[in-house]
């Protein structure tokens, strides 16, 4: 090789909120060798050990180049001892035995399942869902929701919204406003300009999709946000306070033969779904999220809900650790000044927190 040893190959800032995280990457055998280990770890409720091989992973994932060798990775953070014999394996020999055995266990297997419909740990499952719910929509659930779904929701939506509370804004939040082609979910940020109009907000939606058949199962919580002296809620906290509707929405393709998914389907190869009677109805079930903000809070609620789960927790932690402050999706503390600090765009949060703005297409931690 003609790489001088001072040079390193790769820099990295060690914290995800520094960096831009695209999808998917140029490791993808790494990324997807170290997110087996990350879930297999939470599934077995160690999430100190998932965190570090997530941040492994995006370290990964956020390098502008292919991997060649070990020597490559020196000096980079993130990158603990077990990821780095685990990246040895993939470079050496193809694949990892470690990964391998995790993925054919059953237990891992078992539990896939379940996080797999949901995009959300067992236990958030469990507390959401009835087991009859979950049995009913399992097969629809467990298929991914596409970009032109999601558009298809958002239209449905915005009409509900807007007869509800004309002026009220609808923001397609979540994985989609990252740029993924395909979720879990559809993630919806309600506001409106005025404050104060949006409270009450997600009953009245709900309550006009539902009139409107478009809810297959919806389950609301109310507003419980209140600012304190202490600061912007606990960090420990992921939790939110917000006005929301964790629901399940019935997505009728509208009698158009050409049925996305299956032109998906097509599209990519696979067997034309045979679990899912969705051939022969012409509706299909999509987990969806509503979520209500008041103006004031929006800038933190849109950065919160866009996630990545990993890229939001680390701007948590950097905001914690680097600034004495504590973020949340309500509000930003400065622990110093005793005070909170406003914001009306997600770019002047970046910069009361002293980090280089990244767009949402490079939060795909
Ligand atoms: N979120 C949150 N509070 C919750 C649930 C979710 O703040 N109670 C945030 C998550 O941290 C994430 C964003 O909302 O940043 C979207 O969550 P989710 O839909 O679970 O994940 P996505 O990134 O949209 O990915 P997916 O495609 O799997 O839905
Ligand atoms: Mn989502
Ligand atoms: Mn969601
Ligand atoms: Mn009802």
């Amino acid at each position: 090789e003609e790489q001088s040893v001072e040079v390193p190959v790769f820099s990295a800032a060690s914290y995800v909120c520094q960096r831009h995280t695209g999808q998917p990457g140029h490791n993808p055998l790494l990324t997807e060798s170290l997110a087996v280990l990350a879930e297999s770890a939470e599934l077995n409720g160690d999430e100190g050990r998932g965190l570090a091989f997530r941040r492994s992973e995006a370290l990964l994932r956020s390098l502008d180049r292919r991997v060649q060798g070990m020597t490559d990775l020196r000096g980079l953070p993130c990158l603990g001892e077990h990821s780095r014999r685990v990246i040895q394996d993939v470079l050496v020999n193809g694949r990892s035995s470690e990964v391998e055995e995790t993925k054919a266990s059953s237990r891992y297997k078992a539990m896939k399942v379940l996080t797999g419909v949901f995009g959300v740990g067992v236990k958030t499952a469990k507390r959401w869902f009835t087991e009859g719910i979950c049995l009913k929509h399992y097969a629809d659930l467990n298929q991914p929701v596409t970009r032109d779904e999601a558009d298809s929701v958002s239209v449905t939506v915005e009409a509900a919204v807007c007869s509800v509370l004309p002026g009220a804004q609808v923001t397609l939040a979540g994985g989609f406003r990252r740029g993924k082609t395909s979720g879990h979910d559809v993630d919806f940020l309600i506001t409106h300009p005025d404050e104060g109009k949006e409270e009450g907000l997600v009953r009245k939606v709900v309550a006009c999709l539902e009139s409107r058949g478009f809810l297959l199962y919806h389950q609301t919580t109310k507003n419980t946000y209140q600012e304190s002296a202490q600061g912007a809620g606990r960090p420990s906290s992921n939790m939110d306070r917000f006005e929301r509707c964790f629901s399940i929405f019935k997505l009728t393709n509208g009698g158009d033969p050409r049925d996305t998914r299956r032109a998906q389907e097509q599209a990519e190869g696979r067997e034309p779904d045979q679990t899912a009677s969705a051939g022969s109805r012409p509706w299909r079930a999509v987990r969806v999220d509503l979520v209500v903000s008041p103006i004031s809070q929006f800038a933190f609620a849109l950065l919160g809900w866009t996630g990545s789960k990993l890229f939001e927790r680390e701007m948590r932690r950097w905001a914690v650790h680097e600034k004495s402050m504590t973020l949340s999706s309500h509000a930003l503390y400065d622990k110093n000044q005793e005070r909170y600090l406003r914001a009306s765009s997600e770019e002047e949060i970046f910069s009361h927190l002293g980090l280089e703005y990244v767009s949402p297409s490079g939060r795909n931690a």
